[in-house]
């Protein structure tokens, strides 16, 4: 009987049918020791959205063929050090489209209504002690500008579409959608009362947003950030927040995850989230399902189901 592929963990957690990875594959858990029999036996790796597989990992395992991504974004996946040695890489596209817009949603709802600070108050007294509560913004009724209109960007735009005044988005291309194009994130935060990003992380989009965006999106702008905290100049954010240049940030991802600047940590204007934007267990569950599909498919000589390269 030939040995099964060595599969190892990059990320600590992993749902779905954990039985079949098991059954299918030698698992190595996150965090397992690696000695150089381990490391000859791993074919695949399970990266997730804040795994960082630069070229001096994938040469720890000489034997390494695929590295199937928990996620769907591979900006942690240097991709040319892949190609290079010949790695397939897969992700996890679709299945989490819903629940990423659904976290955007509700981040820019909290941030504008005030919801986690009165959280806070309520538990600590303040309604029993008649403290004054300062009146929140309406989420309705708004200008809504998306960067990045794929499926995420979309599904913001569908929910937000029948409460907002108008949407506007911007892409490379021109899309053939009812909502207004900009063709840069300046234009398009200027036309704007709320910025979301909803763009990949990659050497085009890194650092995109920064001063000149924050003064364009204006005082009583807020930046809503659910794709990758690279997007953001994150000391030109806090900046911004602490001059007022901006009203509120609401991020569920940072530029140096799992690091968040204090600023940020101590800031009353912003709502901060430990980048969980797919972590429900249904959509885990369907994107580890997804990633054992497509190891499947790979030791099955088959094609990927959701291949990157
Ligand atoms: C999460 O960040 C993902 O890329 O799926």
């Amino acid at each position: 009987m030939t040995d099964k592929p060595g599969v190892l963990l990059l990320t600590p957690l992993f749902y779905g049918e954990r039985e079949k990875l098991d059954t299918l594959f030698t698992v190595y858990e996150f965090k397992t020791k690696i000695t150089p029999e381990i490391a000859g036996k791993v074919k695949a790796l399970i990266g997730d959205g804040q795994a960082k597989v630069d070229a001096a990992l994938m040469d720890t395992f000489p034997n390494l063929e695929i590295i199937a991504q928990y996620a769907v974004g591979f900006d942690g996946i240097d991709l040319q050090a892949a190609k290079k040695r010949g790695i397939r890489v897969s992700n996890t596209p679709g299945v989490l489209t819903e629940d990423v817009a659904d976290m955007a949603l509700g981040l820019f709802i909290s941030l504008k209504r005030n919801l986690i600070p009165n959280d806070r108050l309520l538990r600590e007294g303040g309604w029993l002690n008649k403290e004054e509560i300062p009146l929140s913004h309406s989420a309705s009724n708004l200008n809504v500008g998306i960067f990045g209109l794929g499926r995420i960007g979309h599904a913001i735009a569908d929910r937000l579409a029948p409460m907002s005044k108008s949407i506007s988005y911007c892409t490379r291309h021109k899309k053939d959608v009812p909502w207004t194009y900009y063709d840069n994130v300046t234009d398009l935060a200027k036309a704007v009362d709320v910025l979301i990003l909803a763009a990949p992380g990659t050497n085009e989009t890194k650092g995109l947003v920064n001063k000149a965006v924050f003064e364009a999106l204006g005082s009583q702008g807020v930046l809503i950030n659910i794709a990758r905290g690279l997007i953001v100049d994150e000391p030109a954010l806090i900046e911004a927040l602490d001059k007022n240049i901006i009203a509120g940030a609401a991020l569920d991802v940072f530029a140096h995850e799992p690091n968040v600047p204090k600023a940020l940590i101590q800031s009353s204007k912003v709502v901060l989230q430990p980048h969980l934007g797919s972590a429900t267990v249904e959509t885990r569950t369907a994107m580890a399902n997804l990633v054992i599909e497509n190891l499947q498919a790979f030791f099955a000589k088959k094609p990927l189901i959701t291949p990157v390269i």
